[in-house]
């Protein structure tokens, strides 16, 4: 589906990009992966191919210039940049006392901030402006001549940034202000990116995931990232919210993978919701915050 491509992922080291570089590669795609983990993503380049399909970048996303570089590096090595896929993420604490806007965990929500919000933003800017040198063309479908595809812009976004507790029964799963806030905010850059890109044939779109056994969910609910995904699965597996159908990697990957192809030529502005129904199933539950006044 993506033959010829060339795609930068952030994030691209792990979990959710990691799955996405794999199924991209697997699809045809060139990738260059942009990660503050530099170790991990040249292990992933490796077992991809090495440098003919994979390229390994370090990339802190809230820096203006590794990102611009990132992108250069794409289109310096393989000619041409058609994909972006801004997927790096910071989680920090969740459902905790600090979850709370009254005990603000300041330094976090700033991170949280900088990585998932600005970090989204700079890489529309940047794919945007290489994707514009990207040739104008005309494609015929269904015998209508129209403008070809230029280049299309992904972004990782959650349920956080639509809900405010996500669990779908029992305890509620209380989330972080800067985290909620800036997946939200990634849903409006998507609106935004989308409008001011449609005229130059670039699509902007999201992808809001519910809990997927990765790194950053085996952190925040076990307290260990190291955790093995089968391990991570087994948990979600055991919470209402993934109704005995844990959400893997390569599911968010499959959403990815859709939204990069042609076969999503009129989908832009929209953010896919991937959640297994979490979102359908707490819509209108407002929790009640417990807060100990004493
Ligand atoms: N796992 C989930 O349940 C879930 C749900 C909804 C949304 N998300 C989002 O999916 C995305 C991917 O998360 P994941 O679950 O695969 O987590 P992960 O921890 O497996 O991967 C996140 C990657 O982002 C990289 N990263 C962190 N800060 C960075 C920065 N400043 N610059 C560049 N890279 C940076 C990390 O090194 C890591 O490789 C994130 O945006 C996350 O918020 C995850």
């Amino acid at each position: 589906m993506l033959s010829g491509k060339v795609a930068c992922i952030t994030g691209g080291a792990s979990g959710i990009g990691a799955a996405t570089a794999r199924l991209f590669v697997k699809e045809g795609a060139r990738v260059v992966l942009g990660d503050t983990n530099i170790e991990k993503s040249q292990q992933l380049a490796e077992e991809l191919g090495g440098e003919i399909v994979a390229l390994a970048v370090q990339c802190d996303v809230r820096q203006e210039g590794e990102v611009e570089a990132f992108v250069k590096a794409a289109t310096d090595a393989f000619g041409r940049l058609d994909i972006m896929v801004a997927n790096a993420g910071y989680a920090g604490r969740q459902n905790t006392a600090g979850s709370l806007m009254e005990n603000l965990y300041l330094e976090e929500f700033t991170r949280q901030i900088e990585v998932n919000l600005r970090g989204v933003a700079l890489c529309i800017k940047h794919a945007g402006l290489a994707m514009k040198r990207n040739q104008p063309a005309t494609e015929s479908v269904c015998g209508v001549e129209r403008p070809a595809p230029r280049g299309v812009i992904l972004a990782t976004s959650s349920v956080a940034g639509l809900l405010a507790n996500c669990a779908t029964s029992g305890d509620p799963m209380y989330i972080s202000a800067g985290y909620g806030a800036s997946k939200a905010g990634v849903i409006t850059l998507v609106k935004l990116g989308a409008c001011e890109l449609a005229p130059y044939q670039i699509r902007v779109a999201g992808v809001a995931p519910g809990y997927v056994a990765t790194p950053m969910v085996g952190a925040v609910l076990m307290g260990d990232p190291e955790k093995p995904t089968a391990e991570v699965a087994a948990a979600l597996a055991a919470t209402s919210c993934a109704k005995g159908v844990p959400i893997v990697p390569q599911d968010i990957a499959n959403a990815f993978l859709f939204l990069a192809s042609d076969a999503a030529r009129c989908v832009t502005g929209h953010t896919l919701v991937v959640d297994n129904g979490m979102v359908a199933g707490v819509a209108g539950y407002v929790p009640c915050v417990q807060v100990d006044e004493a």
